[in-house]
């Protein structure tokens, strides 16, 4: 069912994070909404462009690796260096639940990027649904290694919701030499008043955040039968590879705007 009131007149967490990564996806009520976020948290912009930069990197490491499919789950609005954006000669599912993202996706991928993407309007801790959506299985062949993506989202699934169970069912059916590309949000390096307000201003928002710390964040990638890339698992801003270093706009980004880590492991 598409969204049937004006989205112009409510803001949208994913259209709000559209705004913070530069894109043209969001609206004057969005932008208004993302002017009182920077001002109780000023570092929330600069969080979400170095997650952005990682996951630029952690594809392009994908690629160089000869990966050519990406299922990337809780995938946001697919603009403003979107995977397929960054490797265009990939095939990319995008699997999200917000409405507003589904109507947007859409849109933006039945243009230039029809028929090497695909849009799963699905709840990703339901893998099963998922993984068996006709789109899913048409456009990606499990007998080949891809990358999971799972980029900012694994920390809205609290430890009731199996979180540890869910990326380990992503993972069983993927070929060797598959990757899986995870940032997660923790507060090891947060001050506690910037914890407090980043409590409240998911509490406004009504949503469950389950920052981890670095520990239980490596129990999602450092697991049997799977490697953990150099540089390990790092605060996001500082993750990269030989080839492809954090850039000068990652050395200005520090630890509490970061506010969490990055991890990219691959499949024996
Ligand atoms: C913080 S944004 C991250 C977007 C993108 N992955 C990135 O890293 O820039 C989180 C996204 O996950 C989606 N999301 C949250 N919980 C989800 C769920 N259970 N199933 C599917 N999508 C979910 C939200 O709708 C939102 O678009």
């Amino acid at each position: 069912m598409p969204e049937t009131r004006n989205p112009e007149q409510f803001p949208n967490a994913s259209r709000i994070m559209d705004h913070f990564l530069g894109g043209s996806e969001n609206f004057a009520v969005d932008r208004a909404a993302a002017e009182g976020i920077v001002k109780v948290l000023p570092g929330a912009p600069i969080g979400a462009r170095s997650n952005r930069r990682f996951l630029a990197r952690a594809v392009r490491t994908a690629t160089r690796r000869g990966i050519k499919q990406f299922l990337d789950l809780g995938s946001g609005i697919p603009a403003a260096d979107a995977p397929h954006e960054v490797a265009p000669e990939a095939k990319v599912v995008y699997v999200d639940n917000d409405p507003v993202v589904r109507d947007i996706a859409l849109r933006i991928l039945g243009g230039s990027a029809s028929g090497r993407t695909a849009y799963v309007d699905a709840d990703f801790r339901d893998v099963e649904a998922v993984l068996s959506a006709p789109a899913t299985k048409e456009l990606l062949d499990f007998s080949q290694p891809m990358a999971v993506l799972l980029s900012a989202v694994l920390h809205f699934v609290g430890d009731a919701g199996d979180p540890y169970g869910i990326i380990e069912r992503y993972k069983a059916p993927l070929a060797p030499g598959s990757l899986v590309i995870l940032t997660h949000t923790s507060y090891d390096y947060v001050s506690a008043p910037v914890q407090v307000a980043t409590d409240e201003l998911y509490g406004r928002f009504r949503v469950e955040l389950a920052p981890r710390s670095r520990a239980e964040i490596t129990r999602f990638v450092d697991t049997e039968g799977w490697t953990v890339l150099e540089p390990g698992v790092v605060s996001t801003n500082e993750w990269g590879s030989p080839e492809e270093p954090p850039s000068d706009a990652d050395h200005q980004t520090n630890r509490q705007d970061a506010a969490g880590f990055a991890a990219v492991a691959v499949k024996h």
